[in-house]
């Protein structure tokens, strides 16, 4: 059967969180993001392996010393790019994965994600034949506009949602997705796309927000809620 392995790209330098830390290193309650993603992801047992990407020229990950669960290894697989990041990861993990089996990537700068919610997505997306990607409808009217702010019209939003993360692909189309993708594609799922196939999408959650400017970050601290997450964790 195919396994599940998890990517999650932490090789960014949060430069729109305004803060020197990039953003996954940055602390809630008693653990970084990081580490409460991972720890998400680590109790959902049919993810068989973790893999944290994060840049070879920094040291957070050894400064924070975490504590991961026997599933996770760090890469020093950072790129430039978060699809750099992915693809050296996927070239890092290589040895140790079926080319039929599943790839899921998220990125660590959502927090706003449970075992339930990551349960139902692979219930789902697992027997689709390409993968999938959570993502959200969108509630705002959708205007098209030109270069000078001009409105030009009005989309139908029935037809229009925001992805996020989880991206869930076969290890073998995701890699030559990426490969194939002429400069670099802004989610796993443009690139699947680019090869012709067709990805479905899973109703995510609006908690499920990446954290990206200074008030995503204030925003996640408000609403998780650390203690209680971490109860189950000794
Ligand atoms: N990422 C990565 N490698 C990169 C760039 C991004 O692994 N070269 C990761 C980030 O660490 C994050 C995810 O991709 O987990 C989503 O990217 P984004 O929210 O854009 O994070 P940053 O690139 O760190 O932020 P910014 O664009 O504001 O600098
Ligand atoms: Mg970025």
């Amino acid at each position: 059967m195919a396994k599940i392995h998890l990517i999650i790209p932490a090789a960014g330098k949060g430069s729109r969180a305004g803060s020197p830390l990039p953003k996954q290193f940055s602390s809630i309650g008693s653990k970084t993001i990081i580490e409460w993603i991972e720890f998400i992801f680590s109790n959902v047992s049919s993810v068989s392996s973790i893999s944290i990407a994060v840049n070879p020229n920094e040291h957070y990950i050894e400064n924070i010393a975490p504590r991961f669960s026997a599933k996770t290894t760090v890469y020093k697989s950072g790129g430039d790019t978060r699809s750099e990041t992915v693809l050296n990861t996927l070239n890092d993990i290589k040895k140790n994965v079926d080319s039929n089996d599943w790839v899921m990537v998220h990125d660590a700068a959502r927090l706003g994600i449970n075992e339930s919610m990551i349960n139902k997505f692979i219930s789902e997306i697992d027997g689709h034949k390409v993968g999938g990607i959570m993502a959200i409808p969108v509630s705002d009217t959708v205007k098209r506009v030109d270069k000078l702010g001009i409105i030009i019209g009005t989309e139908n939003r029935n037809e229009i949602w925001l992805a996020q993360t989880p991206q869930m692909f076969r290890y073998k189309i995701l890699k030559k997705a990426i490969e194939q993708f002429k400069g670099s594609p802004t989610d796993e799922c443009e690139a699947v796309e680019l090869l012709g196939l067709k990805p479905k999408i899973f109703p995510g959650n609006t908690s499920n927000f990446k954290v990206t400017y200074p008030e995503d970050m204030e925003h996640i601290k408000a609403i998780f809620h650390p203690d209680s997450e971490g109860e189950t964790n000794d």
